[in-house]
């Protein structure tokens, strides 16, 4: 759906973005991870002719984006910006009204889709009079995404939409977001500096440094096949964690001992990850209560927390000399 071809962007001396390529697939959620001034934003930017690129080219669905006019272009995508970027002279409905109206949209339609976001984003419902200042950080976040979707684009690009948020709000809209059926059918492009962030939300991860992509690739790809020392290091201090989170029940199940019994109701799907898993096994003791079933092959296993544990280490053992 959105493809980059060599594209590179200078500012005076800085090579803000070296020669980059990458495809993102229609549905697709990619993550552009890398440290502050690493060239993330310039990328986003360049996607929605916000800037535009010194070389390469970049299409959206085969047709080069500097075809159209930029204003076009940018209707059809979402841009979430950093920091909300929310107009703090506008209410929440102006706001959220600014493409409705480049649109021209009639009052009626924009007044019944801003509701219905209101809604699906469980915005309280007299917002929509009032300034952005006058929400929470969390509350600004969602009017921001219910401005970005508003006119229901199929691409919607993000930069560091969670970045304001204290970690707990953060941890609990990202669980949101990821459930919003809004978002499920979308292309995303979204840029972050927090690493579990882009493990929690990516479909594939692209790591870049000083300009350059340095991998990318899935989340397992990045935590079992880094292509260099620094992509290695730059997951180090977080590793564990973000193995508890990627590996499911399903790719340690080989692992898990041989119980098998007939699924029942109160299963987990071992789509569960491990880590969701563990939680679930430490707060029911040491007696083996938990099931897992296997959707695909109807079977289920019921485990205690320390085979959980061992079939883990085994998995990961394997892992790493695959
Ligand atoms: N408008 C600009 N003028 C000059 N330098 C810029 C401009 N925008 C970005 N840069 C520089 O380009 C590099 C990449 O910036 P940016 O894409 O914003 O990084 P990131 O979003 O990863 O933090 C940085 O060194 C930054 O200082
Ligand atoms: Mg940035």
């Amino acid at each position: 759906m959105i493809t980059l071809a060599e594209v590179s962007k200078n500012f005076g001396n800085t090579r803000a973005v070296n020669n980059i390529s990458f495809t993102v697939a229609d549905g697709e959620t990619l993550v552009l991870l890398g440290t502050s001034g690493c060239g993330k934003t310039t990328t986003l930017k360049m996607i929605n002719r916000l800037i535009e690129p010194d070389a390469g080219t970049i299409s959206i669905n085969g047709q080069q984006i500097n075809r159209d006019k930029p204003e076009l272009l940018r209707r059809k995508i979402g841009y979430v910006m950093q920091n909300t970027g929310l107009f703090p002279h506008y209410t929440v409905a102006e706001n959220i009204a600014v493409v409705p109206k480049l649109l021209k949209w009639d009052k009626e339609k924009t007044l019944g889709r801003t509701l219905e976001l209101i809604e699906k984003f469980r915005l309280p419902k007299d917002c929509m009079e009032l300034l952005p200042h006058q929400l929470s950080g969390g509350q600004q976040q969602r009017v921001g995404l219910a401005r970005a979707l508003v006119a229901d684009p199929d691409i919607v690009l993000m930069d560091e939409p969670f970045g304001a948020l204290d970690n707990v709000t953060r941890s609990g809209i990202q669980s949101e977001f990821k459930a919003l059926e809004e978002l499920k059918r979308k292309t995303i492009v979204m840029v972050t500096h927090d690493v579990q962030e882009a493990f929690e939300l990516a479909d594939r991860i692209c790591l870049m440094d000083h300009g350059k992509i340095v991998q990318i690739g899935t989340p397992k790809d990045l935590l079992y096949k880094p292509v260099s020392e620094f992509a290695r290091k730059f997951l180090d201090s977080q590793r564990l964690a973000l193995e508890f989170k990627v590996i499911t029940i399903k790719d340690i199940w080989e692992f898990l001992p041989l119980k098998l019994i007939k699924s029942e109701e109160r299963a987990l799907s071992s789509s569960t990850d491990v880590w969701s898993a563990m939680e679930r096994l430490s707060s029911a003791g040491d007696y083996p209560v938990e099931l897992f079933s296997d959707l695909e092959t109807k079977q289920a296993k019921r485990i205690n927390f320390q085979e959980l544990s061992t079939a883990f280490h085994f998995y990961k053992q394997r892992a790493k000399y695959d």
